[in-house]
Parts: C-alpha cells; sequence; structure tokens
C-alpha cells in the first residue's frame, strides 16, 4: 500500500467515492418512485430495470474501488480520532463497503432465480442466468435486499450526519479530503 503524500484522498478514490453515492441515491429514487406508476406499463418496466442496472454499475465498481483504496492509503484526519469515535469510523466504513457487493448481489440473484434472466432495459433482450429458477429462495433473497436497503438508509443517513459533524462542529479535515 503506497501511504498518501498529499492532503486528500486519491483523486481516483474522490472520484469513486462521489459518483458511487449519486448512483445509489438514484438506485434509491428510482425504485421508489416505480409505485408513482402503474403496474404492467412501460415506464413502470424501465423503472424498474434501470434500478437493477445501476446497481449493477454499482458493484462492477465496487471491485476497482477497493483495488485503489489498497494502493493508496488515505491521509489521517488531523486532529487525530480517538478511542470509540476512532472505532465507529472504521466499522461503519467496513459497513459502507461490504454494502455496495452485498446489496447488488442479492438485488441480482433474486432476479436470476425470479425470472431465470437479466433483462436489459428498452429492449426484449435479457441476460440469461445459469441457476434453476427458485421462487423460494429468490423470495428470500428479496426480503434481505429490502431489509439491507432500509437499514442502510440509517447507516448512510448516520454517515452523512458525522460529515457534517466533522466539518461544522469538530471542525477537522475529514470532509476537505474527500472533495
Ligand atoms: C446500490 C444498489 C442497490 C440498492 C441501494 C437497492 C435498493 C433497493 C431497495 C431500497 C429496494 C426496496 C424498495 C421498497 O422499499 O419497496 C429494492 C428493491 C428491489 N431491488 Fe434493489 N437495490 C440495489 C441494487 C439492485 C440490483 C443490482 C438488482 C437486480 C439486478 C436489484 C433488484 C431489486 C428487486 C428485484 C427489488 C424488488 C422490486 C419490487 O418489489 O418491485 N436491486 N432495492
Ligand atoms: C452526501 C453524501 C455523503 C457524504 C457527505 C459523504 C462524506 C464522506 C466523507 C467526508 C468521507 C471521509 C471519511 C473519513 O475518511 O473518515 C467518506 C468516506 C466514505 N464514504 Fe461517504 N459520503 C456520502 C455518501 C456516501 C455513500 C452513499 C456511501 C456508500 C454507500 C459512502 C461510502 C463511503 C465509504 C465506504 C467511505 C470510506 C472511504 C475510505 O476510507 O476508504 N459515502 N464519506
Amino acid at each position: 500500500m503506497v501511504p498518501s503524500n498529499t492532503q486528500r484522498y486519491s483523486y481516483k478514490a474522490r472520484w469513486f467515492h462521489w459518483a458511487m453515492a449519486v448512483l445509489i441515491v438514484l438506485a434509491y429514487a428510482l425504485i421508489l418512485s416505480r409505485s408513482q406508476f402503474a403496474k404492467g406499463t412501460d415506464v413502470r418496466t424501465l423503472v424498474v430495470q434501470t434500478h437493477f442496472w445501476v446497481g449493477i454499475v454499482v458493484l462492477v465498481m465496487a471491485f476497482f474501488r477497493i483495488a485503489e483504496r489498497h494502493r493508496h492509503t488515505p491521509p489521517g484526519i488531523r486532529p487525530p480520532l480517538e478511542g470509540a469515535l476512532r472505532v465507529a469510523a472504521t466499522l461503519s466504513h467496513y459497513a459502507l463497503y461490504a454494502f455496495l457487493f452485498v446489496q447488488p448481489l442479492l438485488g441480482l440473484f433474486t432476479v436470476l432465480l425470479e425470472r431465470g434472466a437479466l433483462p436489459i432495459p428498452l429492449t426484449s433482450l435479457s441476460i440469461p442466468g445459469p441457476f434453476a429458477l427458485s421462487k423460494e429462495t429468490a423470495q428470500a433473497l428479496e426480503h434481505f435486499h429490502v431489509l439491507l436497503g432500509t437499514i442502510f438508509y440509517y447507516v448512510i443517513g448516520l454517515h452523512v450526519v458525522a460529515a457534517i459533524w466533522h466539518h461544522f462542529v469538530r471542525k477537522d479535515n475529514t470532509v476537505r479530503r474527500m472533495v
């Protein structure tokens, strides 16, 4: 691992962080807005399928992001975090990284086990999956996908509140390192 000799996360790490934050908000917004459109309409199908693909882009980017994180250690927070705060920050970052992989994978397996294939938006084509259909497993995975999605409203919310606290209350360099 190359320790960073600048005061910020690497350019790529910052780019990944903000691009993926936008995509995650988009994934949430799409799936939550589906109830605005009547079932069976083309527009609802498009909204749901776009949710799938935005999530898959997140999954693919997550691999590159982790590789970048291994290449560059971010600069320390000044003044350094101590004790429980440091542990909380580390744990929440591990949880957020895990979410970037687990959440799209749960969604993807749900679709493949329920439908046998991943539909390509705006076409009648789909990418076939390697699994036999299993409605029960698909339902269980979907349940965890929705549950994790709900839990992470709070984890992501807390992450944002922590960033605001660091910047405006603790007045340290946490946020400046990521912009
Ligand atoms: C960043 C990635 C993702 C996030 C944050 C996310 C989030 C969510 C959330 C919050 C829900 C539940 C919405 C509700 O409360 O009704 C949901 C539903 C769902 N998601 Fe995802 N998801 C992601 C990726 C994916 C992927 C990659 C797929 C499939 C390829 C997928 C397939 C589904 C399916 C099938 C449902 C149930 C839809 C329905 O009931 O109509 N998700 N997702
Ligand atoms: C507007 C929303 C967001 C803000 C203001 C924000 C802010 C920040 C800041 C300031 C850091 C640096 C923290 C530190 O080094 O201690 C950070 C790191 C991080 N953020 Fe966010 N973030 C946002 C959204 C998200 C989202 C949606 C995710 C993913 C679900 C995410 C995942 C992460 C991860 C995994 C790190 C750790 C980076 C590392 O040390 O390798 N962030 N964020």
